[in-house]
């Protein structure tokens, strides 16, 4: 039996009178990639956003359900959203590096947390970069600006970032999308030997992406989740009809 990291659990939300996401159930398993796809507009951004409380601070959102991580409802009054986001870290759709050094991108969020010792500073830093398939191509530029980098570096330069605070969970928003083939790769071979010690869900409107590198998938349409199960089932055999349409591409 493989084990929920999350559970999703009738999860409804509202942007104004916009109901966004309409009665969501979804066990995301541990240690394996999970993809969400859908067309654009039915809510894949904001159905991940709900999983760090991303959507917390937009005005007139309504939220309600439950989400449990590792069995605790992360929208409980006794939850530090702090913390909750160090344990679940985020990658976006264009790369974000900082305007800094390369290391500090990487140190940023472990200063924030307190830790202030140079040496265990740079050993962290180096294991992240380690961890995120970049630290050949630059360990002799750690000191050079981050912006310098490729789209496709600053990207896993994200992810180091991402990693070096040492999270559970790993949320991308549709991250190759700015990338070049060639970067597109490198970045898919990362996310699946991420899939080791994370648990990672991933949006994509990248049908092949999806395939490739998901081991279980959700597709998602306005506001639903229409199927979600083991990823080559959903690719050579759909149970819904729209999940069929729409990977035959008769929309979206
Ligand atoms: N900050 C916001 N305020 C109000 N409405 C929003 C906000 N963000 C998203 N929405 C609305 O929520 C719905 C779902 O948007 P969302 O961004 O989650 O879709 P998506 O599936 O990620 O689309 P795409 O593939 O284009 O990124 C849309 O109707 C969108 O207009
Ligand atoms: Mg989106």
């Amino acid at each position: 039996m493989v084990r929920s990291k999350i559970v999703i659990e009738h999860l409804n939300l509202w942007f104004d009178d916009n109901h966004v996401l309409k009665n969501i159930n979804l066990h995301i398993p541990e240690q394996a990639v999970t993809a969400i796809m859908g067309p654009s507009g039915c809510g894949k951004s904001t159905l991940l956003r709900c999983i760090n409380r991303m959507n917390d601070f937009i005005p007139g959102t309504r939220i309600e359900g439950h989400i449990l991580i590792d069995g605790k409802d992360i929208y409980h009054d006794t939850i530090n959203v702090y913390e909750l986001r160090k344990r679940v870290g985020m990658v976006f759709q264009k790369p974000n590096p900082f305007p800094k050094s390369i290391f500090e991108n990487v140190a940023y969020g472990l200063k924030i947390h307190g830790i202030r010792d140079r040496k265990l500073l740079h050993e962290k830093v180096r294991k992240a970069l380690i961890d995120a398939n970049l630290w050949d191509e630059i360990k002799n530029r750690l000191h050079e600006p981050a912006l310098e980098l490729s789209g496709g570096q600053q990207q896993r330069l994200c992810i180091a970032r991402a990693l070096a605070v040492e999270p559970e969970i790993i949320l991308l928003d549709e991250p190759a999308s700015a990338l070049d083939p060639i970067s597109t790769a490198k970045l898919e071979e990362l996310i699946r030997k991420l899939r080791e010690k994370y648990t990672i869900v991933i949006v994509t409107h990248n049908l092949q992406q999806a395939a490739r590198v998901s081991d279980y998938t959700a597709f998602m349409l306005m506001g639903e989740i229409v199927e979600f199960d083991v990823t080559t089932k959903i690719f050579t055999n759909p149970k819904d009809r729209r999940t069929e349409n729409y990977l035959m591409g008769k929309f979206g």
